[in-house]
C-alpha cells in the first residue's frame, strides 16, 4: 500500500475543517497589508480559504496556490474572485512579479530547501512574505493535561494541540542571517473562544497527527476525548506571523 503524503489529507475531512478550524484576527490582515508593497498578492496553501477570505474583502488582486482539489473546491465557491491554481507551491511558476506572498498554517509544508528561494523568485524587489500560524490551547491546565495523557496513550506524538504555546520569539526568525531579505519582524496576536465540544472534535480530526491513525484508533482516541470534554471548551489563541521584505 502507498503511504499518503501527511501534507494532503486534510481534503479527507474538508467540511469538518473548514468548520472547525478558526480563522485569523482581523488586525494580522491590517498589519500584513499595511506593511506589504503595493502590487498583486499570492497565497502559498490556501485550504479551503480561512485566510483568503479576509484578504479578498479588502480587494486585492489575489491568486491562491493549493494542490488539494477538494480544498480548492471549498476555496473557489467561498471565494470566487480569487485566481486559483491548483498544485503545490514547489510547481508553480509565477507569471507576474508578487507585492506580497502570505502562507498561513501551510508554510511548513513546502519543502524547507527550496521554500525561501521560491518565495524570494516570486516577489518584485521590496515585495514582503507574511507567514503565520495559529496555536490553539485549551485554557483549564488540567482538562489540557488530560487530553495530553489521551494523545500519549494513543501513540499521538507529533501533535502541538494538547501542548502549551511556546513563548513568542523562542526561535529565531527563520531568515536572520539570509542577506536577500531585510526587515525582519515577528508579531503574536492573541484570543479567546468557546468551542461546542463537538467542534473540538471536528477541529481534532483536521489535524494531520490524528489523520495519521488508523480508524480505529482514532475513533478511540476521540471517544476518550468526547468523555472528557463537557459541552463546551474555553480555548485561547495565539496567532504568531513572521515578516520579512525581499532586499531591493
Ligand atoms: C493546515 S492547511 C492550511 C489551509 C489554510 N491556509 C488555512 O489557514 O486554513 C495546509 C494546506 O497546505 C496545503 N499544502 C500542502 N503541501 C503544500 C505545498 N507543497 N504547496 C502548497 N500548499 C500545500 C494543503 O493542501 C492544505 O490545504
Amino acid at each position: 500500500m502507498v503511504e499518503r503524503a501527511r501534507s494532503v489529507v486534510f481534503g479527507e475531512v474538508v467540511e469538518q475543517y473548514d468548520a472547525a478550524r478558526p480563522g485569523y484576527p482581523a488586525q494580522l490582515i491590517t498589519d500584513v497589508l499595511a506593511y506589504a508593497a503595493p502590487g498583486p498578492v499570492l497565497e502559498v496553501g490556501a485550504g479551503t480559504g480561512k485566510a483568503t477570505a479576509g484578504f479578498a474583502a479588502r480587494g486585492v488582486d489575489l491568486t491562491c496556490v493549493e494542490p488539494d482539489p477538494r480544498m480548492a473546491a471549498v476555496l473557489t465557491t467561498k471565494c470566487p474572485g480569487v485566481r486559483v491554481q491548483i498544485g503545490k507551491f514547489e510547481d508553480y511558476v509565477p507569471d507576474q512579479a508578487f507585492g506580497l506572498l502570505y502562507s498561513a498554517q501551510a508554510w511548513h509544508w513546502v519543502d524547507e530547501e527550496r521554500r525561501w528561494d521560491l518565495a524570494h523568485a516570486a516577489l518584485a524587489p521590496g515585495g514582503a512574505v507574511a507567514v503565520f500560524w495559529n496555536i490553539y490551547v485549551v485554557a483549564d491546565p488540567d482538562l489540557l493535561a488530560a487530553l495530553a495523557a489521551v494523545d500519549e496513550r494513543h501513540g499521538v506524538s507529533t501533535s502541538s494541540l494538547h501542548r502549551p504555546a511556546p513563548p513568542m520569539g523562542h526561535a529565531e526568525h527563520p531568515l536572520a542571517g539570509d542577506a536577500r531579505f531585510t526587515d525582519l519582524d515577528e508579531r503574536r496576536y492573541l484570543g479567546t473562544s468557546r468551542y461546542e465540544a463537538g467542534r473540538y472534535l471536528d477541529l481534532v480530526r483536521s489535524i494531520s497527527a490524528y489523520r495519521m491513525l488508523a480508524p480505529g484508533t482514532r475513533d478511540a482516541l476521540l471517544a476518550d476525548m468526547a468523555a472528557l470534554l463537557g459541552d463546551d471548551v474555553e480555548m485561547a489563541f495565539a496567532t504568531d506571523l513572521g515578516l520579512a521584505r525581499r532586499a531591493q
